[in-house]
């Protein structure tokens, strides 16, 4: 001890010699702060001037020794050596324990202050643990459910950094909440991180991934969690076609993801679902107009939830017409509302036509004509149409009221003992309020015992009056007065019923004997003529001369045909006989149709100048063929035969032609009946074709 006293005191006298007065020491190098992380080695400078005093390290003010080695703390040592005044602090393997203020002091001496390094600071950091996720590395979660993920890095120093990293890789900033805990050594901490979220179906088969940051790790640590979302279905429901038309097969699909995947499909259409086995596609085929605006949905369920996706069909179609007025009956002077109202999709234009102007008189569903003159009557067409389809059209009448008119022939025939028919037509708007027969001024009675019968048969614009005369008698015939009445007046007209000589089958009866009488005298003559010419004549010729007498026998017999023939079809120039014949004559008039391949022009009876044409066929079911014409879509007149019932226009005294149409149906049924069939028949009757059939049995 005091040998180092001494030796110190010696120490100091040879400074004070050799700086003759107090010379201060000095810090040439002062420890400062620094930071290290656990484990690693640290050096804390301490270089010393001019020393006199003792130098000592001290941590938390207290000192640590004196001697180089710091017996007791032996992770310390000064190192350096004496003459540089070096006395740096040296720490290996750093712990918690280091974690403090550490300061060089050199005491003082004789004249000489004692010295104190600034205070530095010696930081410790600990990495923390790995993170870890409290939920583990799977989290099974269902869509919609609120979950929390907490992430926890424990014991750092100081604590860990955390964040959420979404699957995306983007640092979650939001419903996050951080949180630390110290540990007992008050030094380090536990670090907790915890995100609330709300997973969707896009966070299925995520990873989430917890990052931990400290100044200890040279990167940070990652852990992850692997989401695994349950949801409901979503589904997508497609058309396959957009626009579709009208007997169109619709295929609609049902895109579904879903998880889990095990998904039960079902199809609706407004909300009823649709019969048969249920998957992805829906088929319907040939949709028709019906199913426009309709809602076809796909629901598509697994156990999380089901989903629906309805989409609504547009089905184009053409036009149908729906509603449209019957003939009407109009005032002079007064107004009439014509309707029609069609369907179609793109809704249908409604255009309305006069047939006298033939010009566009009006649009829409609804034309009202006021100040109705005749010039303001006939025929109105109201044409439809819808872009893309084919354009119908309807017609609707517009008569005036006015007085009746009766049309006849006036003369008339029937026979005796036989069915014979009385025939008027009337025209008359509005309806006839009476219709009389009358003969010899008397009032001919419905009386089925005496055998009269009265048919009336609605036309378009008035009736078809028919007197029936069963097992006619000779009383029978004489003058028939065929009266009308309505509101607006009354007319009548004289018809003659004359007594019917057979003289179609007297000519014929004329025409065979004459013929026979004809043929026996030419053969006589001829036997004569052979006879002279073979006497004169040598016999080896005889084989050859016999075959030409027997053409010239043949070919004279073919126009004796013909005659024959010709003479039947004499009476023809009398208009009923077309009445008689009438099949004869329909098909003879088909005939001539396809031969020309020309339409024969077609003359339709007319009053106030319309036609009224209507098709009976539509109306009742019978059994003769007759012929008829309608406008095809190309706009030729096409002629078909057709198996319709026999109509009232045929034959006046054909037995099988009549209707069982009575009289007494309701004044509007008779006048404005069901009329204009959508097809537009129009019927072309014998007798109205006559004249063309007359042409052509002259040609015969
Ligand atoms: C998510 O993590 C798992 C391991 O946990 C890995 O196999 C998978 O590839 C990762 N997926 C993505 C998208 O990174
Ligand atoms: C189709 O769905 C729409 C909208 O949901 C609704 O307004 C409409 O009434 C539905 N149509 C039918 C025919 O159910
Ligand atoms: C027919 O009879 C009615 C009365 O029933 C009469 O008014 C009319 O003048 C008669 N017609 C003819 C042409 O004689």
């Amino acid at each position: 001890m005091w040998t180092l006293r001494i030796f110190s005191l010696i120490v100091s006298l040879q400074y004070l010699s050799l700086a003759a007065d107090s010379v201060q020491q000095k810090f040439i190098r002062g420890p400062e702060d620094k930071t290290v992380i656990l484990g690693e080695d640290v050096l804390l400078p301490c270089r010393v001037e001019n020393k006199v005093g003792m130098l000592q390290w001290t941590r938390e003010g207290f000192g640590l020794g004196s001697d180089r080695e710091l017996i007791g703390f032996p992770r310390y040592t000064m190192v350096g050596n004496d003459e540089e005044g070096d006395f740096s602090l040296q720490i290996i393997n750093a712990q918690l324990d280091d974690d403090a203020e550490f300061q060089c002091q050199v005491g003082a001496a004789e004249g000489v202050k004692g010295i104190r390094s600034k205070t530095a600071m010696i930081t410790v950091t600990v990495p923390p643990e790995p993170p870890k996720i409290v939920q583990g590395p799977f989290l099974l979660t269902t869509a919609g459910k609120s979950v929390q993920l907490t992430c926890e890095a424990h014991a750092g120093k100081p604590p860990a950094e955390l964040s959420w990293l979404g699957g995306d890789g983007d640092v979650v900033t939001t419903n996050t909440e951080y949180e630390t805990q110290e540990l007992n050594d008050g030094k380090r901490a536990n670090a907790i991180l915890r995100w609330e979220f709300t997973p969707t179906r896009k966070h299925h088969l995520k990873n989430f991934t917890c990052r931990s940051e400290n100044p200890a790790l040279k990167q940070p640590a990652l852990t992850t969690i692997r989401m695994e979302v349950k949801y409901a279905p979503e589904v997508k429901l497609t058309v396959f076609s957009e626009s579709i038309a009208e007997n169109d097969d619709v295929q609609l699909t049902c895109e579904v993801e879903a998880n889990p995947a095990d998904v039960i499909y079902k199809w609706y259409r407004n909300n009823e679902i649709i019969a048969g086995d249920h998957t992805t596609h829906l088929l319907l085929n040939r949709v028709s107009r019906e199913y426009n605006m309709n809602n076809i949905t796909c629901e598509a369920s697994n156990s999380v939830g089901n989903t629906k996706s309805t989409k609504t069909l547009k089905v184009l179609y053409g036009p149908k017409i729906k509603t449209f007025t019957d003939n009407i009956a109009a005032d002079i002077g007064g107004e009439v509302c014509l309707s029609c109202d069609a369907d179609g999709n793109p809704n249908p234009e409604i255009a309305w036509l006069h047939e006298e102007s033939s010009s566009i008189v009006g649009f829409g569903p609804q034309l009202v004509i006021s100040d109705i003159t005749p010039k303001k009557a006939g025929k109105y067409t109201c044409r439809i149409t819808v872009p893309g389809f084919p354009e119908i059209s309807t017609d609707v009448m517009v008569y005036i009221k006015g007085p009746p008119t009766v049309k006849a022939k006036p003369v008339q025939y029937g026979e005796m003992g036989q069915k014979v028919e009385v025939e008027c037509s009337i025209y008359s708007v509005p309806s006839p309020a009476r219709i009389t027969w009358t003969k010899n001024s008397q009032v001919v009675e419905i009386d089925n015992t005496h055998g009269y019968e009265i048919v009336t048969q609605p036309l378009a614009d008035g009736v078809r009056n028919l007197l029936i005369i069963h097992n006619a008698e000779k009383s029978d015939f004489g003058t028939y007065n065929c009266s009308v009445w309505n509101d607006f007046g009354h007319d009548s007209m004289l018809i003659s019923l004359k007594r019917q000589e057979h003289l179609p089958t007297l000519i014929v009866i004329a025409g065979v004997i004459g013929g026979i009488f004809f043929v026996v005298s030419l053969t006589v003559l001829i036997i004569l003529c052979l006879r002279k010419k073979s006497l004169s004549k040598g016999k080896e010729f005889g084989s050859e001369k016999q075959g030409k007498p027997s053409d010239t026998v043949s070919s004279r017999g073919s126009d004796l045909e013909v005659e024959i023939r010709t003479t039947s079809s004499l009476p023809n120039d009398n208009d009923r006989c077309w009445d008689e014949a009438s099949d004869t004559g329909t098909q003879d008039y088909h005939k001539y149709s396809e031969s020309s391949s020309r339409p024969p022009s077609v003359e339709i009876q007319r009053t106030n100048g319309y036609g009224p044409y209507m098709d009976y066929a539509a109306r009742t079911p019978g059994v003769v063929s007759r012929t008829s014409y309608y406008v095809d879509e190309t706009g030729f007149l096409s002629s078909r035969r057709q198996q319709g019932h026999s109509n009232s226009y045929i034959g006046s005294s054909h037995p099988d032609l009549l209707l069982p149409q009575r009289a007494h149906v309701s004044s509007r049924d008779r006048m404005y009946s069901p009329t204009f069939s959508s097809q537009h028949y129009i019927t072309v009757l014998p007798s109205q074709v006559g004249f063309r059939t007359d042409a052509l049995a002259t040609n015969v």
